[in-house]
């Protein structure tokens, strides 16, 4: 199948490694020129130069922290400056924050991750619209979570974000499709990346017990609707992103593509 993404410029935020860095790779394998993003400099050039080596691609790295507001626009300037423009723009940079129930969160740990989940992406995405208006095509994919749809008791700001984030790509689709830009979410569940691993490993810890067996509790107890009865792999969800981006999907926007082994309950 032709993806028609060997011209294009794809931006991806947060992808030195886990998601963000599988989705960078699918798309330097696809041969577009691929900038990717994340605070570590020393992480990020090392993956640069890794998914350069094994794809042949155009790969570079500007390290940026996306709770600021002006290195995001500084990021957007260095890519525009590098390779000319942005077609395609992937707000996968997110994290947890707070890791605590309801009661334990305060309005720091709300605003801090409402402004790296949900901000960063509003912010990034002003910064390219104006490239992808002028070339009428662009396409923008946000990395939410099935927690934006199907929240769980845990963590109640960053099930919102997400929310919020599900909320946005409908927003922007309806408003820049007459640009020829295309907007749409893709939603993973328990994917095995770092951020996830660290997690389990913290789990472990406090239950003095291993990261495998967390793991399987975690499916059993509080995932007990992925069918597929495992973690996801990064890949699964880059996947799902290229596709998206692609020309074969150039009926799709304002969707939000679960890739999530069946976790959400709803049709
Ligand atoms: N893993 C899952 O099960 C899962 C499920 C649903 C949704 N998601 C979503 O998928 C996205 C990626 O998650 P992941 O599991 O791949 O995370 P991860 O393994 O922690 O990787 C996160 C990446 O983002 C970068 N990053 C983090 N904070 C940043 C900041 N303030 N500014 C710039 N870059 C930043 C990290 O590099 P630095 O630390 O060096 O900055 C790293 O490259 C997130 O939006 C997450 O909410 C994940």
């Amino acid at each position: 199948m032709e993806l028609g993404l060997g011209d294009k410029i794809v931006l991806v935020t947060g992808s030195s490694k886990g998601i963000g860095k599988a989705i960078a790779a699918g798309f330097a394998a696809e041969g577009s020129k691929v900038a990717i993003t994340a605070r570590g400099a020393e992480e990020l050039q090392q993956a640069a130069r890794e998914i350069s080596k094994s794809t042949g691609a155009d790969v570079i790295g500007v390290a940026v922290d996306m709770s600021k507001a002006a290195e995001i626009t500084h990021m957007v300037e260095e890519v525009v400056k590098r390779f000319g423009t942005v077609h395609v723009l992937v707000n996968n940079a997110g994290g947890v924050g707070t890791f605590a129930p309801f009661q334990d969160l305060s309005d720091d740990d709300w605003l801090e991750i409402l402004n790296l989940n949900l901000l960063s992406a509003v912010r990034a995405t002003r910064a390219v619209l104006p490239f992808m208006q002028r070339q009428k095509w662009g396409r923008i994919i946000n990395i939410s979570s099935e927690s934006g749809t199907q929240p769980d008791a845990f963590m109640p700001h960053y099930n919102a974000s997400k929310a919020a984030m599900n909320n946005l790509t409908k927003s922007l689709s309806k408003a820049y499709a007459a640009d020829g830009i295309l907007v749409n979410t893709v939603s993973p569940a328990f994917i095995m990346t770092p951020l996830v691993a660290n997690m389990l490993q913290k789990m472990a810890k406090e239950q003095g017990t291993s990261a495998e067996e967390v793991a399987a509790q975690f499916l059993e107890k509080n995932r007990p609707h992925i069918e597929l009865k495992r973690p996801g792999e990064s890949e699964e969800v880059a996947s799902a992103v290229v596709y998206l981006a692609s020309e074969q999907a150039s009926f799709i926007t304002g969707a939000n593509l679960r890739v999530d082994g069946g976790s959400v309950a709803s049709v």
